[in-house]
């Protein structure tokens, strides 16, 4: 970096994904699943602030309440450890780790997107990170060379980097990007029930789902990455997750329910859950059936993007 251009502070977006299907295949011998995914990013984010120092890292969070309802007893304001296992703070590391040369960052976290819900918060905060060191210090990040970093951070941190609409083969790391035929809105609704991901994985297996169906899903996902999406196409895929939701799946059907009886279409799980998106019917807005929907869940409302993170440099 050159002398005469001292670092500055950037402000990043880091946007929410949902998977509009999902479907999981096989456990590999490294222990993930093969899956394909067509993954979207939607408008639900958090910020990042970077604000370069000489060296080393830290990490304040603010929790910002992004609910379109105000609800008790809905999983709404949440609490987040800004540790040292936080994805912002890992993906610094990794990269000053990298780039011996880089400086360091104190970071501050606004915090919008639920955690541990399918939403990849932590991804696209991961995403956001790479994105600041990279504006802050000028660092040379080809896209393979960010991909490949960004899947020592998780599963789907790369489609974080990228984001937008893409398919999503390999453990989610292997991507296309998409097209979009139209943008669409949604409503998020995200019980007070959790799912851990590594369990609804290891139930999957126990549940030894037929390869057939996997085989079949699997090429209907390549198809689904011919030309333009269509959200209705995508949404055929289903989503995995959904078949072992065990004593959760009734909360779920009775949600799904409540969700419909507001209008809303197709509702599925992103992720793993345990959050879950409607997309409206045609004879309501996403607003309208968030505001006519029954239910302590928190609510957001959401419009698809075209990218997983944006850049403002702060004056
Ligand atoms: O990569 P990530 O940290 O998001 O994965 C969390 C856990 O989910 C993994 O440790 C693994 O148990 C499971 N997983 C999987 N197959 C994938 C992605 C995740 O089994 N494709």
């Amino acid at each position: 970096m050159p002398a005469s251009r001292p670092p500055r502070a950037v402000e990043v977006t880091a946007f929410a994904k949902l998977n509009l299907g999902l479907a999981i295949g096989p456990v590999r011998d490294d222990g993930f699943h093969e899956l394909a995914t067509v993954f979207q990013s939607v408008s639900l984010a958090d910020t990042l602030i970077g604000r370069p120092r000489r060296s080393g890292f830290t990490l304040r969070v603010r929790i910002e309440d992004a609910r379109v309802n105000r609800v008790r007893g809905g999983r709404g304001p949440f609490a987040l450890a800004a540790g040292g296992d936080n994805l912002v703070l890992r993906a610094a590391r990794l990269l000053a780790a990298e780039f011996p040369s880089a400086g360091g960052a104190a970071f501050t976290l606004i915090k919008r997107i639920p955690i541990e819900a399918g939403l990849g918060g932590g991804s696209a905060d991961a995403a956001a990170t790479l994105v600041a060191m990279r504006a802050m210090y000028g660092l040379h990040l080809p896209r393979a060379r960010r991909i490949a970093l960004a899947s020592r951070l998780g599963s789907d941190v790369p489609f974080a980097t990228l984001g937008g609409t893409a398919l999503g083969r390999g453990r989610g790391e292997r991507l296309t990007p998409l097209a979009l035929q139209r943008p669409f809105r949604a409503v998020i609704a995200m019980p007070a029930w959790r799912v851990a991901t590594r369990d609804a994985f290891r139930a999957i297996d126990r549940q030894r789902m037929g390869l057939t169906t996997w085989r079949t899903k699997s090429r209907f996902a390549d198809e689904i990455g011919r030309g333009r999406v269509r959200l209705a196409h995508a949404l055929r895929l289903g989503n995995t997750f959904e078949r072992v939701l065990e004593e959760r799946q009734s909360d779920f059907e009775q949600l799904r329910a409540r969700l419909r009886a507001a209008g809303a279409d197709q509702i599925h799980l992103t992720g793993s859950g345990s959050a879950v998106f409607a997309i409206p019917g045609p004879h309501a807005s996403a607003d309208e059936v968030a505001a006519r929907f029954a239910g302590n869940e928190a609510l957001y409302v959401v419009r698809s993007t075209r990218v997983g993170t944006r850049l403002r440099f702060v004056p």
